[in-house]
């Protein structure tokens, strides 16, 4: 898919002046494309839709109904145009459009309901709207449309501008979104018919040409991160073991400017990682470290750090999970999938920050090597681990993560993993859970959530649950118990970032769909390339 933004359509004022309504709204219809989309209010469609006569029809409809001929009287007539948000209205190229030198070959009217009047609007409201133009030029004979929203002329808003074109930009990418036409590895099944829609513009005026040109390409290159991600997701166990991760993230280096080091099994174990080592023994597949690095920023810059979790396939191990939907469980990299493609999409976008993507990798398997329920292990912090369940692996292969990052002297620490399935039961699969004590973490994460509708929810991480954690044998255990799953897991974690200032998510219920629409959402690579473009 191309995305592309242009303000040559436009006049250098704004659409207020009547005039230039007019010349506006004749140099988008005398645009060649297979779609022109124009976004209408309320305000413009009620004007409209009240008035008799056909020459009291004034305003964007008035003239728009005037250049078509009469097209939207009629589609109105027929009961097709609505005022409600995210209605959709598809008008085709009549032989009175030809003679009138309108070279769109379609009109999606596409209506913002009461979005843009004295409130502003919210880019949830925004994006919903988004959501059903995308999906109106899909499916169709479309292959490139030119998008215009009114607010991208009008408004002073340059950011929430900027907003907008990202989200709709991250929602064709998910839209465009097939498994099997990336990866070598992928071809299992003849692939899912792709839609013929592959080119969309952005018309705006050179106003605010700069800011967007740059909110195109940094979408671009979001949607690349995320495409990433949900490959890795969506790969089987079978080909995405820790191995291929690696491989996935060496080959980044050949693409772009990051810098990528893995250490294997003997590194692994020089470090003293008795706890990330713990779960990787029973497996055949050797365990691997990756440590990504995007130099965008100053050389001495304090990094911000993103460690992701990286279980190739999670059976439970000793403490074997029930069959149903175990296969699943091939998604308990995501984490790490979510790290590989925040830092892809940083090094695309040439982020002017210095991030580091640090990831455990291993299988959680059963075997006769495999760790048991009562063995006792230690991590790199020196901290004994009382394993009381060896499902909860995750914060086991993470600790020691945690304390390899103190090298960077981290601006801040951001772990992503599906930890727990209490996280599920708690926020469902709406929000990913957010842990931290650091104010300012959670005000960023939670906003960078907003922006990309990638959202995020607090929940506590008070000393009072540690008690959950104590061991008879060690200096902690690796489970709580029942009660607060997600919030033990996250008290675990807590006692290995002691040296920075840290954020958990825990991404169990967010990172893929279960179901009929069963694959990977590439979620939170929105959240964390926000989170990082926003810094
Ligand atoms: N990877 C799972 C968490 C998970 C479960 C994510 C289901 C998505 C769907 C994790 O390793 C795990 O097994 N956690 C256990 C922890 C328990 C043993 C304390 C869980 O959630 O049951
Ligand atoms: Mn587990
Ligand atoms: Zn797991």
């Amino acid at each position: 898919m191309t995305i592309q933004f242009s303000s040559k359509i436009f006049p250098q004022a704004s659409l207020q002046s009547p005039k230039l309504l007019k010349a506006t709204l004749k140099n988008l219809l005398s645009q060649s494309t297979d779609c022109l989309v124009l976004a209408y209010s309320k305000t413009d469609f009620d004007g409209f839709a009240g008035s008799k006569t056909a020459k009291s029809k004034v305003g964007f409809f008035g003239e728009l109904d005037q250049l078509l001929g009469g097209s939207v009287s009629h589609a109105n007539v027929v009961g097709d145009l609505e005022h409600q948000q995210a209605a959709v209205c598809m008008l085709r190229s009549e032989k009175s459009w030809l003679t009138n030198g309108i070279k769109a070959k379609r009109i999606l009217l596409l209506s913002l309901g009461d979005m843009h009047l004295a409130n502003g609007c919210s880019l949830a409201s925004y994006a919903k709207v988004a959501r059903a133009g995308l999906k109106a030029l899909g499916g169709n004979s479309i292959e490139n449309a030119l998008w215009f929203v009114p607010s991208f002329v009008l408004d002073e808003k340059t950011d929430l501008i900027a907003e907008e074109v990202r989200l709709t930009i991250q929602y064709a990418g998910d839209q465009a979104y097939r498994f099997g036409v990336r990866q070598p590895a992928m071809k299992f099944k003849a692939k899912d018919k792709a839609d013929t829609f592959k080119h969309l513009i952005f018309a705006g005026n050179d106003a605010c040409a700069k800011e967007l040109k740059l909110a195109v390409e940094q979408g671009m290159a979001m949607v690349e991160g995320m495409n990433l991600a949900k490959d890795l997701g969506n790969l089987p166990p079978n080909v995405c073991n820790p191995t291929y991760l690696a491989k996935t993230a060496q080959s980044l280096t050949k693409k772009t400017s990051l810098k990528v080091e893995v250490l294997g099994l003997k590194q692994i174990q020089a470090l003293g990682m008795g706890s990330f080592l713990s779960v990787a023994q029973g497996s055949a597949t050797p365990p691997q470290f990756i440590v990504m690095r995007h130099q965008g920023g100053k050389a001495g810059e304090a990094p911000i750090v993103l460690v992701g979790k990286g279980i190739t396939f999670d059976t439970g191990g000793i403490s074997l999970k029930p069959g149903e939907a175990m296969d699943e469980m091939k998604y308990d990299m995501c984490g790490a999938a979510s790290v590989i493609g925040a830092l892809y999409s940083s090094a695309l976008m040439k982020l002017k920050k210095n991030v580091i993507g640090v990831i455990p990798t291993c299988e959680n398997m059963p075997s006769g090597q495999a760790t048991r329920p009562g063995d006792i292990v230690k991590s790199m912090s020196g901290q004994t681990i009382e394993i009381l369940n060896t499902d909860a692996e995750g914060r086991l292969i993470l600790c020691d993560a945690l304390t390899y990052v103190e090298r960077f002297k981290p601006k801040a620490v951001i772990d992503v993993a599906t930890l727990t399935g209490a996280c599920i039961i708690a926020l469902g699969h709406v929000h990913s859970g957010l842990f931290s004590d650091d104010e300012g973490l959670v005000s960023a994460l939670t906003k960078a959530g907003h922006t990309s509708l990638d959202t995020v929810w607090r929940l506590p991480l008070d000393t009072a649950y540690h008690e959950q954690l104590k061991s008879n044998f060690a200096d902690v255990a690796n489970i709580g118990g029942r009660p607060a799953g997600s919030v033990t897991a996250a008290c675990f974690l807590s006692r290995f970032t002691e040296k920075y200032k840290w954020a958990h998510l825990d991404i169990a219920g967010t990172a893929w769909k279960s179901g009929a629409a069963k694959g990977s959402t590439g979620r939170p690579v929105p959240l964390l390339v926000n989170f990082l473009l926003e810094q």
